[in-house]
């Protein structure tokens, strides 16, 4: 079966970089743009070069470096936003403008005090300014996610006409329901007579904790770029996290999907973005957590034991994580302490791991994770010589 490609637009250094305490400066910015196009990513969003001097040096500090990727910056759909974001990108190989407007009619009439008539006209204008510039730009429809979408479509229609090769559908409020952003994708794809001259891109926040499903859905209705971030960073509850979607379409090969990340280098990434950032990534996040390949219950420890597959779907390797632990709380079972007092160098029998586990489970109940010392103390009381020797 042949595959198409998802082409993965990292805005970690835009949307990801908006997050309150996330501030880079331009040389980090830099090192992540370095680490972005390592990664395998096809689109840098390099920045909002007209919200700040800092900004626009950090766009064109990238455009130099960045040979491979596709470097974007952001505009509103503002003759001097987009003015600024060419003169930031003059050195980029692959220069991308994204430039764009509200769509739905809170954002029309709430915060442009406008009509859909005035918008349609400011989004053909915006984008005719930026081909100006560059042959590569990308329209967005801000809060397309709740934009009527009759007029959604005759916009898209239009700024394709206009020259947008890449439209984006943002669910800017992360306010869809999977099926509900994959149908709109899939009307643009229906309806939009010249649909055929871009490539509908997804970019979808989490407020609703759904962001990596309404990206998913868009792919498989026919969109095939997804815009994303390392960790998940972004606005409010962030945005599609990169490592969650690449990893779904790797593992889904049904889909008929592929991207270029390389995905060892997902862990690693991780972790840079998340000291450069000074942004922790909570342990129980897909792919990238500290325990998403940890394992602490009895009954998950004895399958895992048995067979890594009955309770890992990856291979820690496969992301660049560490191996698969085993963690000794007070809900492992006799299984995994036998298989970690092993490890230490005591081999006991069934007999004997029954009542070291009575112990185990006392010292467990008190402490929240028993720790190899915990373990040769109580391995000592029942074979002093190997305690010795170790
Ligand atoms: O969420 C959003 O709508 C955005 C646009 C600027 C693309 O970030
Ligand atoms: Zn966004």
């Amino acid at each position: 079966m042949s595959q198409d490609k998802i082409f993965i637009f990292d805005t970690t250094l835009r949307d990801g970089e908006q997050v309150p305490g996330c501030k880079l400066n331009t040389n980090e910015k830099v090192e992540l743009a370095l680490a972005l196009e390592e990664l395998g990513v096809d689109i840098i969003e390099a920045g909002f070069p007209i919200s700040s001097p800092g900004d626009f040096e950090s766009v064109s500090e990238i455009s130099k470096v960045i040979t491979k990727a596709t470097v974007c910056g952001l505009t509103r759909a503002v003759q001097k936003d987009i003015e600024v974001a060419a003169s930031a990108l003059k050195f980029a190989k692959r220069p991308r403008i994204h430039t764009g407007i509200g769509t739905s009619d809170m954002h029309i009439k709430t915060k442009f005090n406008s009509t859909r008539e005035e918008i349609l006209e400011r989004a053909i204008q915006a984008v005719k300014w930026a081909r100006n510039y560059t042959d590569d730009v990308e329209f967005f429809g801000e809060d397309a996610g709740r934009a009527d979408l009759e007029f959604l479509a005759r916009v898209v229609e239009a700024v394709i006409k206009a020259g947008a090769t890449v439209v984006n559908i943002p669910d800017t409020t992360g306010y869809c329901l999977p099926h509900q952003y994959g149908e709109k994708i899939a009307y643009l794809k229906n309806n939009v007579p010249n649909i055929d001259k871009a490539v509908i891109s997804c970019h979808c926040h989490n407020d609703l904790g759904l962001a990596t499903a309404n990206s998913i859905a868009g792919v498989i209705s026919g969109a095939r770029q997804i815009e994303c971030t390392i960790n998940g960073l972004g606005e409010r509850a962030g945005n599609t996290s990169l490592e969650e979607v690449v990893m779904v379409i790797k593992q889904h090969q049904s889909l008929g999907l592929y991207t270029d990340v390389k995905t060892v280098r997902l862990n690693p990434i991780s972790r840079l973005v998340s000291d450069t950032m000074r942004m922790p990534v909570q342990p129980n996040k897909a792919i990238v957590g500290s325990n998403a390949f940890a394992h602490s219950s009895g009954i998950h420890q004895d399958g895992f034991l048995k067979n890594a597959q009955n309770y890992e779907i990856i291979k820690p390797e496969e992301v660049g994580a560490d191996s698969s632990r085993i963690v000794l709380t007070a809900r492992s079972g006799r299984s995994a302490l036998a298989h970690r007092l092993l490890k230490l160098g005591f081999q006991f029998n069934r007999n004997a791991i029954d009542v070291i586990y009575e112990e185990f489970l006392k010292v467990a109940d008190v402490k929240k994770e028993i720790e190899d010392e915990d373990l040769k103390a109580l391995a000592a009381k029942y074979h002093p010589e190997v305690a010795v020797a170790l």
